[in-house]
């Protein structure tokens, strides 16, 4: 089965969610190196230069003729800035029309529900543009935030995984959320 692509960029009320580009780098590393960003996420802190290698293989996805991962930039539009990252993620196989989706917003912009405004714009692209049958959603069971966009975004509660990766010293759990395309639809 071909690859099919996101039509970028997506629109919603608030906001434009587009391909980062090379000039986005001060700002995505400006709310990577918070601590607030990362406190509920897995990866360790980034220095400028890892933000700038990520951003790097990021721009090589989007040449990438079997795209299946968008790593994107969220553009407020009453100020023009970028303040925020949303990701969709295909796969693992895309005959299964599963894909991941997340988000992340800069510590300025948190509490006006854009993490949600992204999230309905995710599911919108997923089962609209690619005709997904199920989206999921995961984060860290101390997540408190994320885990209530996940909700208000209708995504339903699966399970919890328990201890199932390691990462800085310890195991995390992370709650699971996904719609069905059926559920998507009513
Ligand atoms: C999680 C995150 C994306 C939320 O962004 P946001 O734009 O503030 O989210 P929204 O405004 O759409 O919704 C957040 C909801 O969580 C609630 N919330 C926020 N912090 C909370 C907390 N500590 N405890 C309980 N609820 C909380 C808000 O009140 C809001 O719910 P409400 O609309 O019912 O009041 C943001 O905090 C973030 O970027 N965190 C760092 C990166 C991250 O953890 N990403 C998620 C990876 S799974």
């Amino acid at each position: 089965m071909a690859t099919p692509r996101l039509r970028l960029p997506v629109e919603t009320a608030r906001l434009v969610i587009r391909e980062l580009v090379e000039g986005d780098l001060d700002a995505l590393h400006a709310w990577r190196k918070h601590p607030a960003y990362r406190r509920y996420l897995p990866m360790p802190r980034q220095t400028r230069a890892e933000v700038e290698a990520e951003l790097e293989a990021i721009l090589r996805d989007q040449i990438d003729h079997r795209r299946v991962r968008y790593l994107l930039g969220v553009v407020e539009k009453m100020s023009g800035q970028v303040v925020g990252e949303a990701i969709l993620k295909l796969g693992p196989a895309l005959r299964h029309r599963q894909a991941e989706i997340g988000w992340a917003v800069a510590e300025s912009a948190k509490g006006k529900g854009y993490a949600t405004e992204i999230g309905k714009a995710l599911l919108d692209a997923a089962f609209g543009q690619f005709r997904l049958h199920r989206v999921f959603a995961m984060c860290g069971t101390d997540n408190t935030a994320s885990r209530r966009v996940m909700e208000k975004l209708g995504l339903r509660e699966e399970g919890t995984l328990r201890e199932h990766f390691r990462a800085r010293e310890r195991w995390w759990s992370s709650h699971l959320f996904a719609m069905l395309e059926t559920e998507y639809r009513s």
